[in-house]
Parts: structure tokens; C-alpha cells; sequence
């Protein structure tokens, strides 16, 4: 069953909660939605007190007449179920069920998201009102897609958390002795002489068990992942409608997307943009790449995005006129078959009444609501975008979307590898550093792929593993047989110094990549909080140098002499700061530091030009947005000005939003944006 086609077009609308309104606010809600050319509502998703407001008895009659209602205007529904906010019903029923902190303390209800996945109680209440909603609704032919809970990212302790991480540890290891070996028990005291002895990494007196954490981070992840794929199931079996459930992209990581996008018929992301103007583009750019790679060739949607503020903390981001059209543009560009909104109509009140709505709390003479009119006009000229079916696995058409030839590596592991306790500097996130790779690929008008290194690499020409300190011996393998046959692989600080057991690889640092890199690293020196070291060809670095000794690589920048500040950089001076190794037909690049945005632009520039990876506009980047996306048998080039002076490209094809053709220079204004369907090549 396809979740978008010729007849629906690209998906546009919103989480739509209708059991928080009047039934005569949702005749105004409908009249809205058409005016808005909405044709998706994403309904239920915290409705679990409205749906079973007492274990065992359901109340539809509300979501029967809202679906009803929905289906009559030609309003696709896509049904949540509701569980990730069990109701207060359950929590006193069940009090195991709620999470415990990391600090030991048992949360209450109140607020959301407040369940414990490894309590039978709640994984039994969650599959009960999941098979429900699926018995009533799931062959109704209003029900687009299933949208299964909501952001999964619980993470709890406690005894049952604990039961069930010595489960996942007996699987994984077999006997004590092996996990004894593996987490390094011999280290302070801790060698276990029974299962029962083994509990969750919650705080204890000082630093934990390094891999002890890293497992119980993969515990969880597939933990969420178990009680995911028991709704999947529960489901399946009552309907046809693809499933999915909405990733949120924060700088935090409770799962592994590559497997929840596997377990899923397309990929959702919730994203908020975190700036305006060309920074929030590339931050854009970021989040739709990530739910494009993730899906791998299956099609994703953006589930959520802020029409205007996002609450975030105490602090409000405003979104400036014009931005929402431009980001969702850009999520289109990228591959997206839907452009959805958190939420419709913005309440009075509950936690969350100053976030940005599709339907202000001002009403329909805004800015804001005539701007999402407006977004549903330039959505709706797109719908040839979508006319090739994007059903679960639509295969070739579906993965060739948009065709970047620059990928970074992105893994679950080496992210949660990253936050261990105990490194020698705490300044290392692999999400911030991958972020910053592909922010200066942006600024450069190159898109790139996210990959996992033991993916398929060979329709990549460049490979970029921002600080990916864990490697498992094939994702080192994999990399290196792509530099071997012509790729280049562009490889920074640290990365590959861990097993993936997180055991430092023997013999020197970034042992896992060493060989192909042609160095040897025989000391770290990180810098300290806010030291700058000066480079040889005149820019600087921070956060991190290493004694590297050659071994076939050259040194292309070095650190240079002169100390201002810090004695690392006085025995940096001198030393190797970026190398490059020739392996086979590629080459291999190390950047042993942390680059400054002109210092990353020129050795990405570099390596771009030897791959001969160029923009899909000329004069893209720099704010200027080039994308070429494909669907069927044409491409689109998607052209945003997010920079605010005029700018030039050469361009030919009609601009599907305005019908106007275009045919070698064309100037785009601060703002400016089209669509144009190429001639065929
Ligand atoms: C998302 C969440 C929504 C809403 C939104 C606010 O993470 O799924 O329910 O809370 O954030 O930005």
C-alpha cells in the first residue's frame, strides 16, 4: 500500500489533536485545513486517556466521527497510536512501569513519555491499545500510514531494567569469563561472579565501566527497538498501511536509526531548525540528509517541524518570514514525500501552549497561518515529485532520489563511544563533530549521504569519518578497500582508536586506520578549554594535536612554532597537523586537529577538487542552495537563495512553481527559490 501518490501529491499538515477541542472547533479546523490545502491530519499520538480512559474500555466514538469527518474532506489520516503517554490509570496500576533515573529515583505521571520499556505491564498496555486501534481502524480507507508511539527515547533503570540488560548480556556474551574479559572486570574490583551481580550502569562513586556504559546504551536502544517492533507486529497483522515512527534529531541518541529506519516502511524525523537564514538551511540540510540516508532507498517524510517558535527550554527560537517555506523546500529537495507541522491549532493551555502552531493562537489573519497557506499552494504545484509510487521498498526510483557522491560516516556506536567517561578530553561529540563536516560541505553547495562504513561505499567518489572513534574491523576494512580502489577518504582526529569492544587498539592510536593513513600515533595532546594553535599555512587550530610520526604519508599542513598560550601547542610545534597517504588508486587524508572553518573549507575543497565532486549549480554554496532531485525518469533542480544579497547560476528547465522556463543565467534574490524540471539529458 503506497503512503503517497499521483492522486495525494506531497503530504501537507500536521499532528492534529481533536480531543483536546469542541467537535464545533473541528468544523473550523476544517474549514481552516482546506483553505491551508492540508491533506494529512496525524491523529491520536498522545490520546491514550482519550482513547482508554479506563484499562479495558475504549471510547472511538470521538475518533470514529473525527476520521469520518477527516475522510469526508479528502484528509488523509495518519493514526498514532498513543503510547507514549500512558495515562494516570496505568501508572498507579502499575508503578514498576513508570522510569527510574539514573540517580535512582522513580519518576510519577504528569508529564509524558513517562514509561518504563522493560516493564511487562506497560509493553502488554502498549500492544492492548495498538491492537485496538488497529482491529477498528486498520482496514479503514482513510488511514494513510501508522505513526507508532512518538519519538522512542525513554531510557530507564531499575530492577526490571536490570533483569532484562543480564538477558541481553547473556546472549551477547555467553559466560561471565567472556564478559568478564570484555568489560576489563580485572580493573578496579569489579569481576563478577554470578549474573545476578550485574546491574545497569546507574551513578555509582566514580568513573564507570567503560564498556559496561557502551553496552548498556546498545541494550537500550535495542530495547526501544523491541517495543517497537512488537507494535509493528501487533499491527501487520490487522492492516496493510506502511508503518512508521518519527525519529527526533536532537544532539542526544537513545536508538540506532539505521535499525529503526530498517524496521520501518519509511522513515519519519521530527526537525526544529536552530537558526535562521543560512545557518538554519545548512542545520535543514543536516536533518533531511540524515532521514534521506537512513531510509536507504526507502521514502521518508518530515513528520514535524515548528510554523514558527519552538520552546525549547526556557528559550524561544522565531522563525523569520519566509524561512518555513524555504526549509520545507528544502526537505523536498532532499527527498522528503511530505512536509507535516507540530501541531495544527495552538492550545490555551498545557505544557507545551507557547510552541508554534499551523493555526496561531491569533487565528487565521497572521502571518504565520498565511504563510502555511502558502506553503500548501507551493506543496501542491510539487505533486509530481511524488508520482512514481513510494510504497514501503519502491526500490531503484526511491534510492537514487537525490545522488550525492560525498558520504559521512555516521554510527550509533561511535557516537555513544564518544561520550564515555574518561577520554583524554571531554570535548569530543560525535554529533557535533559530523555536524560540522557536513555544515562546511553546505558552505561549499556539496550535498553528502550519511553511511555506515561497512555500507556500500562504491557509489561514493569521497568519504568523510568525522571523529568516529570506534571501528569494527569491517567497517576499517571496508573503508580502506575504498580508498584502494580510487575513493578518498578524508579521516579525523582519534577516530579508529577503539575496537568494538572499546578496547584501545594496540600499537598506536587510530590503530584501526593507521596502515591506510601511513602514520603512526605515538602521543596525544589535546589542548585545553580555549587554546588556539597557529598552523603553518597561516590558520588555526584547537581542541586536539597528536605526536604523529610518518609512515609513507605527507605532511601537508604542519603545526607551526611560537607558543601564545598552553604548552601543548609548544610540543606540537612543528609536527604534522594534516597528512595525506596515496593507497592504491585513492588517497587517504588525516586531519589530526580541529580545524577552523576556513582551515576545514580548504582541505575539504581540496579533496573535493581531486574527486572532481563539483556543486549541481554553478556558483552554489555560500548560502546559495543547489539540489538535484530525481522522480521518474527527470530530474528537478531545486535552486534557494538563503544568502541575503542577489545571486547568479546557470540553470535550465521550468520552474514548476511558477511555469516560468529558464535557459543559461538566471539571478535568484535574497529568498528566491525554484523548482525546475530539466530537460532530459
Ligand atoms: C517533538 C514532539 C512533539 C512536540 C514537539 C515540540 O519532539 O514529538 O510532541 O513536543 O517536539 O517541539
Amino acid at each position: 500500500m503506497s503512503v503517497t501518490d499521483a492522486n495525494t501529491g506531497i503530504l501537507f499538515g500536521g499532528d492534529y489533536n481533536p480531543e483536546q477541542w469542541s467537535e464545533d472547533v473541528w468544523v473550523d479546523d476544517i474549514r481552516l485545513m482546506k483553505q491551508a490545502g492540508v491533506n494529512t491530519a496525524s491523529v491520536g499520538i498522545f490520546a491514550w486517556s482519550s482513547i482508554e480512559p479506563e484499562e479495558g474500555r475504549y471510547e472511538f466514538g470521538w475518533l470514529d466521527r473525527i476520521i469520518e469527518l477527516l475522510h469526508a474532506n479528502d484528509i488523509g489520516v495518519i493514526l498514532a497510536t498513543p503510547t507514549a503517554s500512558p495515562p494516570p490509570w496505568f501508572s498507579k496500576a502499575h508503578p514498576e512501569a513508570l522510569p527510574t533515573t539514573h540517580d535512582g529515583i522513580r519518576l510519577v505521571h504528569g508529564s509524558r513519555d513517562t514509561y518504563n520499556p522493560a516493564a511487562p505491564a506497560y509493553r502488554t498496555a502498549a500492544a492492548g491499545v495498538a491492537r485496538a486501534l488497529a482491529e477498528r481502524y486498520g482496514t479503514h480507507p482513510a488511514i494513510r500510514a501508522w505513526h507508532l508511539h512518538n519519538e522512542y527515547g525513554t531510557v530507564s533503570y531499575g530492577e526490571l531494567v536490570d533483569a532484562e540488560f543480564r538477558t541481553w548480556l547473556l546472549a551477547r556474551y555467553g559466560d561471565l569469563a567472556t564478559l568478564n574479559r570484555v568489560w576489563h572486570t580485572a580493573f578496579w574490583s569489579q569481576g563478577y561472579a554470578a549474573w545476578e551481580e550485574i546491574l545497569a550502569p546507574q551513578q555509582t562513586q566514580y568513573l564507570p565501566n567503560p564498556t559496561q556504559v557502551l553496552d548498556f546504551k546498545r541494550f537500550s536502544a535495542d530495547l526501544l527497538l523491541a517495543c517497537y517492533q512488537e507494535q509493528i507486529d501487533t499491527v501487520r497483522e490487522l492492516s496493510d498501511a506502511p508503518i512508521t515512527t518519527n525519529f527526533i534529531l536532537p544532539p542526544w541518541l537513545h536508538f540506532d536509526h539505521w535499525d529503526f529506519a530498517d524496521a520501518s516502511d519509511f522513515v519519519s524525523i521530527d526537525h526544529y531548525v536552530d537558526a535562521a537564514g543560512a545557518e538554519g538551511a545548512a542545520h535543514t540540510a543536516f536533518g533531511a540528509d540524515q532521514a534521506r540516508s537512513f531510509a536507504r532507498g526507502k521514502p521518508w517524510l518530515l513528520m514535524e517541524q515548528a510554523a514558527n517558535t519552538t520552546q525549547v527550554g526556557k528559550r524561544i527560537l522565531a522563525k523569520v518570514p519566509g524561512q518555513v517555506l524555504a526549509n520545507s523546500v528544502q526537505h523536498v529537495a532532499r527527498g522528503a514525500f511530505g512536509i507535516l507541522f507540530f501541531q495544527w491549532r495552538a492550545p490555551y493551555s498545557g505544557a507545551e501552549f507557547f510552541h508554534s502552531t499551523m493555526v496561531p493562537h491569533a487565528g487565521e489573519d497572521t502571518r504565520v497561518f498565511r504563510e502555511v497557506t502558502q506553503l500548501g499552494a507551493l506543496l501542491g504545484r510539487m505533486g509530481e515529485l511524488v508520482a512514481e509510487p513510494s510504497a514501503a521498498g519502491a526500490g531503484a526510483a526511491a534510492a537514487a532520489v537525490n545522488r550525492p557522491r560525498v558520504a559521512i560516516a555516521w554510527d550509533a556506536d561511535a557516537w555513544w563511544a564518544a561520550e564515555t567517561a574518561g577520554l583524554p578530553s571531554d570535548g569530543f561529540s560525535f554529533h557535533r563533530s559530523a555536524r560540522r563536516v557536513h555544515r562546511a560541505l553546505w558552505f561549499l553547495g556539496i550535498s553528502a549521504d550519511f553511511v555506515k562504513l561497512d555500507h556500500e561505499l562504491s557509489r561514493y567518489d569521497v568519504v568523510l569519518v568525522p571523529s568516529q572513534l570506534m571501528v569494527t574491523d569491517a567497517q576499517a576494512e571496508s573503508l580502506r578497500r575504498f580508498v584502494w580502489h580510487g575513493g578518498h577518504a578524508v579521516v579525523w582526529y582519534f577516530s579508529g582508536t577503539f575496537d568494538a569492544d572499546l578496547h584501545i587498539i594496540p600499537g598506536g592510536y587510530s590503530g584501526a586506520f593507521a596502515d591506510m593513513l601511513g602514520v603512526r600515533i605515538e602521543e596525544l595532546l589535546p589542548m585545553a578549554p580555549g587554546e588556539t594553535a597557529l598552523l603553518d599555512d597561516g590558520r588555526t587550530a584547537s581542541e586536539w594535536s597528536e605526536r604523529i610520526e610518518l609512515r609513507g604519508a605527507d605532511a601537508l599542513v604542519r603545526f607551526a612554532d611560537g607558543g601564545q598560550n598552553g604548552e601543548t601547542r609548544a610540543q606540537a610545534a612543528g609536527l604534522p597537523a594534516i597528512t595525506r597517504n596515496a593507497v592504491g588508486d585513492g588517497s587517504a587524508t588525516y586531519v589530526s586537529t580541529e580545524l577552523d572553518d576556513s582551515g576545514l573549507a580548504a582541505v575539504l575543497t581540496d579533496v573535493l577538487a581531486m574527486a572532481h565532486v563539483e556543486p549541481d549549480a554553478p556558483g552554489a554554496g555560500d548560502g546559495l542552495e543547489a539540489v538535484r532531485r530525481y522522480a521518474g525518469d527527470d530530474s528537478y533542480l531545486f535552486l534557494v537563495n538563503h544568502s541575503d544579497r542577489p545571486r547568479e547560476t546557470e540553470a535550465t528547465g521550468t520552474d514548476i512553481l511558477s511555469g516560468t522556463s529558464y535557459a543559461g543565467r538566471l539571478t535568484l534574490g535574497p529568498g528566491d527559490m525554484v523548482v525546475l524540471r530539466e530537460p532530459a539529458r
